[in-house]
């Protein structure tokens, strides 16, 4: 990939960014869209649409698979009013006859589409695809790179189990190397204090450029192969698949087999945790969390896919330049206007 220049932060206007990486962002940010999350979320929850987003065209172009990203942005998307086109599987598009990226993305653009969610294999692909387009692009996930989306729901979902964020102890469990879920969400709980905790076997353990990152920036970090060190005092278990599309080879193959299995979250495992604690999970699960586990009050993955819904939901809004919260108030203004007496 070229090199190109830094993504523009928030700085408080999210309308007409890129989300390409999660040091665009300050805590305030982070707080202004969780509070049009909290709107999107009350709006959903009663039953209600909107139509802030009549008349926009989001496309969701996915190279790699997914399920909750792509279903939660274009749920979001249409609660909202506006038209989706998505395309999930590449091989049927111009992709299989060797298309660029560049091209394909400047084709969505110049089709009248007004904001990209772009999931790619490789790392830097949101930010090449910024740099060719006018309209802003969500990095849907390039490759074992970052998901900024998915660390900003797994904070929001933080946020809602615990009523906080600050200063939680917060524990990262499996591969940390490939776990692109786990990059960007290490680098956003580290802004609000507290301390992280890495469980991975030698070989997938978080890449030390992220590591020295957040040392530079005080995160506490400590490091082990046991969870048992340090589960007694971790407020979320953040519990991550092996990703297996990206061992590569023989010597892959046999990496990704000894590393499969190595961590499984059981009722034994849920017994000797903190009564207080919240099990997370990107999804999908291969097997990292036996389905016993999910009638435990602390197993909250469920509620964090929703919560896709009602983060993404706020972020397409404010991207596109929209806010149910103003449109809220304004509507508030109007009835209460309209039953002043002449
Ligand atoms: C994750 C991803 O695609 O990085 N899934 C997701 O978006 N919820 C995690 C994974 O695939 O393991």
């Amino acid at each position: 990939m070229n090199e190109i220049a830094e993504t523009p932060k928030i700085n408080g206007d999210f309308t007409g960014k890129d989300i390409i990486a999660i040091n665009q962002f300050t805590p305030e940010d982070v707080d202004m869209l969780f509070k049009e999350a909290d709107a999107m979320q009350s709006m959903l929850k009663r039953g209600e649409t909107s139509d802030i987003l009549a008349g926009k065209m989001i496309d969701l172009f996915f190279y790699q698979p997914s399920t909750r990203t792509v279903i939660s942005f274009e749920k979001a998307a249409k609660k909202l009013g506006a038209a989706i086109t998505k395309t999930s599987e590449v091989q049927y598009s111009s992709v299989s006859k060797g298309e660029n990226l560049q091209d394909t993305m400047r084709t969505l653009e110049s089709t009248y589409s007004d904001a990209i969610v772009l999931r790619h294999k490789e790392i830097g692909s949101a930010t090449l695809a910024a740099s060719k387009v006018g309209i802003p692009i969500i990095n849907g996930g390039d490759g074992p790179g970052e998901h900024p989306t998915q660390a900003l729901l797994d904070l929001y979902t933080i946020k809602e189990e615990r009523g906080e964020m600050d200063n939680l102890n917060i524990t990262f469990m499996g591969d940390l190397k490939y776990g692109r879920t786990v990059h960007s969400l290490a680098r956003l709980t580290g802004m609000f204090g507290g301390r992280h905790s890495y469980v991975s076997p030698a070989s997938l353990r978080l890449p030390k450029s992220i590591h020295d990152e957040l040392d530079q920036k005080g995160v506490k970090q400590r490091e082990t192969q046991d969870l048992s060190d340090v589960l007694a005092d971790t407020d979320i278990l953040y519990m991550t698949r092996v990703q297996k599309e990206y061992f590569k080879g023989i010597k892959g193959w046999f990496q990704y087999r000894k590393a499969k299995g190595l961590y499984v979250i059981t009722p034994e495992t849920m017994a000797e945790a903190p009564e207080g604690m919240s099990l997370m999970h990107p999804f999908p699960r291969v097997g990292e969390i036996d389905e016993r586990v999910d009638d435990d009050l602390r197993a909250a993955y469920f509620r964090e896919i929703s919560h896709g819904v009602h983060l993404r939901g706020a972020l397409l809004a404010m991207v596109l330049g929209k806010s149910l919260l103003k449109s809220n108030a304004i509507q508030a203004k109007n009835s209460s206007s309209m039953m002043k007496p002449e």
